[in-house]
């Protein structure tokens, strides 16, 4: 029987071809700092194509020069940048994988000159500075510069769009307690804390009929954090505004790291789908084949992320297939060497 990690994925208007997705990475190799798709970029996702990848993510894009990491991130905030992201549409399809975009703002935990902006004025640590809070414009601002990049992204030829509402950037910034003290209806209860995720969600959704994913940080690592409880309300919110798959990735919301070790994020996608009833992406030390089998066969998942082992090997997929006893087909021109 083929292995669940190669059945196809139906979702909205596609369908995968495996279970594998390449989960974003930055590459931080925007050399000219103007958020411009490079070489490197091109190489770096067409070669994971070509390694059978069903879906490929890019890094973070980063919705507004302001929202950047650091300014060699990926951009989606001006039209001068569609050419490159057309191109790396174009050819990682070509190599017969869908790619999806990850539309992001990093809020307090920018990098970039100049003034930072989060939903309240509480730095990260001591060494970034402390953001700005946002006013009621700036959050409208902010909602439409993700509507615009959601454009900009169906423009490009994206097959999917994943928010990035995780790892303590602006969405994430909201939705916990310990970052966001706002006292408008984008602060205090969980629901006014969702209230910035669910207009983006619900501003996408206007214009965009396919696959909406979006990646959290199911576990905060902290006594006065969000709880797995409030994600799992959290999914239910976004499965009725629109989303189509949580992707549970986890921490980043403060300096305090978690205790990692082999699929030790998979327990919340497999609640989350469980309890939410949404579909759900598994990532966070996933290396194996047989592990990755695992979470698809005991339905934990929908799909698997692979983040760092992909990044150590492009072929990860026919590695795993190995592990597995199924024979993948490889790119044409490699058949040779590989049958
Ligand atoms: C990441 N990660 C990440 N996550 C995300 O949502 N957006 C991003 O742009 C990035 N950038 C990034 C860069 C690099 C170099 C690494 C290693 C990681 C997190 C990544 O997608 C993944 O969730 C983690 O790496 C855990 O999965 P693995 O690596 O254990 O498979």
């Amino acid at each position: 029987m083929k292995p669940a990690l190669f059945t196809s994925y139906s979702i909205k208007n596609i369908t995968l071809k495996n279970r594998i997705v390449m989960s974003p990475m930055c590459m931080y190799s925007c050399f000219n700092q103007d958020g411009e798709i490079t070489d490197w970029h091109l190489y770096h996702y067409i070669t994971r194509a070509m390694g059978q990848a069903g879906l490929i993510f890019t890094e973070a894009a980063a919705v507004t020069p302001q929202g950047r990491i650091s300014h060699e991130d990926l951009g989606i905030w001006d039209d001068s940048q569609l050419e490159g992201l057309k191109k790396l549409t174009r050819t990682v399809k070509e190599y017969g994988s869908h790619i999806g975009i990850q539309l992001a703002h990093a809020g307090r935990k920018a990098t970039v000159d100049g003034p930072i902006i989060a939903p309240s004025p509480i730095p990260f640590n001591d060494d970034i500075k402390t953001p700005d809070e946002m006013s009621e414009s700036d959050i409208h601002e902010t909602i439409k510069a993700f509507k615009n990049a959601a454009k900009r992204a169906i423009e490009a030829g994206f097959d999917v769009l994943e928010i990035h509402a995780a790892h303590g950037y602006l969405i994430n910034e909201f939705l916990s307690p310990l970052t966001n003290h706002r006292t408008d209806s984008y602060g205090g209860s969980l629901k006014n804390r969702y209230r910035f995720l669910e207009t983006i969600i619900k501003e996408v959704r206007k214009i965009w009929n396919g696959p909406l994913f979006v990646r959290i940080s199911a576990n905060e690592y902290e006594e006065y954090g969000n709880k797995i409880e409030d994600f799992i309300q959290l999914a239910s919110w976004m499965k009725q505004d629109g989303a189509d798959l949580v992707d549970c990735s986890s921490g980043g919301i403060t300096p305090k790291r978690p205790h990692a070790f082999p699929g030790f994020q998979v327990p919340n996608a497999e609640t989350i789908r469980k309890k939410a009833g949404l579909s759900t992406g598994a990532v966070g030390l996933i290396t194996s084949g047989i592990q990755a089998e695992e979470i698809l066969q005991n339905e934990r998942a929908d799909l698997v992320f692979i983040g760092r082992d992909l990044l150590r090997n492009p072929y990860w997929p026919l590695k795993a297939a190995k592990e597995l006893n199924y024979s993948l087909e490889g790119p044409k021109q490699y058949d040779r060497g590989w049958k």
